[in-house]
């Protein structure tokens, strides 16, 4: 076979990876937690052949130079057309390299006719971008080393997270540059790798007892903990806009009256409010009602990247 389709969800961490102990490789300092999420996905298509690389991205001819380090990593030399499209905002700055470098592993390994387990998938896919290593297992995911692992499926536990979108462009830092400078200049990152340390298995006992309280409020102060790392480096990072601190607040109001929601935000303005699906409507309602956030997507859990069989 010389062409193939795969598709791929994002992913939230909950513990979150922001720091790497090698640059070349993208080797994570700590280990991270994440879930799939399933409105965010990916299809690409891997076409081998013709005379030079092509990448789209959205109907937008893109530059391939990291598509091709990947094909280059998985050792295919053939020039190739790779079609891609995000079932979501990609320029509301949502994390799309995840699900957009686990799609184009799993394609173009499967377009090449090569063999590969999940974890080698995972490791190619980590060679795009960290987080990628995280979308091809799937479900609810633990990165350490050079590939990711399931560690529950997605049904382990019907949860909602409920993507606030507080800006409308682009992050100004990118998720490469931001985490270098942070563990280069922040005098809080060794103690914020050191957190991390701690988060992740106790993280992993909240996650197997299904201990929404435990696991919501350690992965808010973990991301919150991230950002104080990133907000102490030099010059300092600041990804939040207002929307981001309402919405932080109105979730703290909604706890206030029993309502069991708590937030995460990656490197960038969006908040992710984690609650039961019973919940759901009403955060939803409440992050919608604050003043600059110009939509929110209800998600729930999803599984890994995988090989689309054509008709
Ligand atoms: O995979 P990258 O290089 O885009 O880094 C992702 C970093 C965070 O999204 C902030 C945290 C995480 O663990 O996903």
């Amino acid at each position: 076979m010389t062409k193939a389709t795969a598709v791929a969800h994002a992913n939230i961490a909950l513990v979150k990876y922001w720091g790497k102990r090698d640059e070349k490789l993208l080797l994570p300092q700590a280990g991270s937690l994440s879930i799939a999420l399933d409105k965010l996905r990916t299809v690409t298509t891997v076409e081998l052949g013709g005379a030079k690389d092509v990448f789209e991205l959205d109907g937008a001819a893109q530059d391939p130079s990291r598509v091709r380090a990947l094909l280059d990593a998985a050792g295919i030399s053939e020039k190739a057309r790779v079609v891609s499209r995000n079932d979501f905002p990609t320029a509301a700055g949502l994390a799309s390299s995840a699900s957009g470098f686990a799609a184009l592993a799993v394609a173009a390994c499967a377009a090449a006719g090569l063999r590969r387990t999940t974890g080698e998938l995972s490791a190619l896919a980590r060679l795009g971008s960290g987080s990628a290593a995280r979308s091809v297992p799937g479900g609810w995911a633990v990165w350490e080393g050079e590939s990711a692992r399931q560690v529950q499926p997605p049904q382990h536990w019907d949860l909602r997270f409920c993507v606030a979108l507080c800006a409308a462009g682009p992050k100004l830092t990118g998720s490469r540059d931001g985490m270098r400078s942070s563990k280069e200049t922040s005098p809080f990152h060794a103690a914020w790798i050191e957190q991390c340390r701690r988060d992740l298995p106790e993280a992993l006992r909240l996650l197997e007892q299904r201990d929404l309280p435990g696991l919501g409020a350690l992965a808010e102060r973990n991301a919150l903990r991230m950002h104080a790392d990133a907000l102490a480096a030099d010059p300092p990072l600041l990804y939040w806009e207002p929307a981001t601190i309402a919405c932080l607040k109105e979730l703290q109001l909604l706890r206030g009256r029993g309502v069991q929601a708590w937030a995460t935000i990656d490197a960038g303005p969006h908040v992710v409010a984690i609650c039961a699906p019973a919940d759901a409507k009403q955060v939803e309602t409440r992050l919608r009602g604050v003043s600059g956030v110009k939509d929110v997507l209800v998600c729930a859990p999803a599984g890994g990247a995988q090989a689309v069989v054509p008709f």
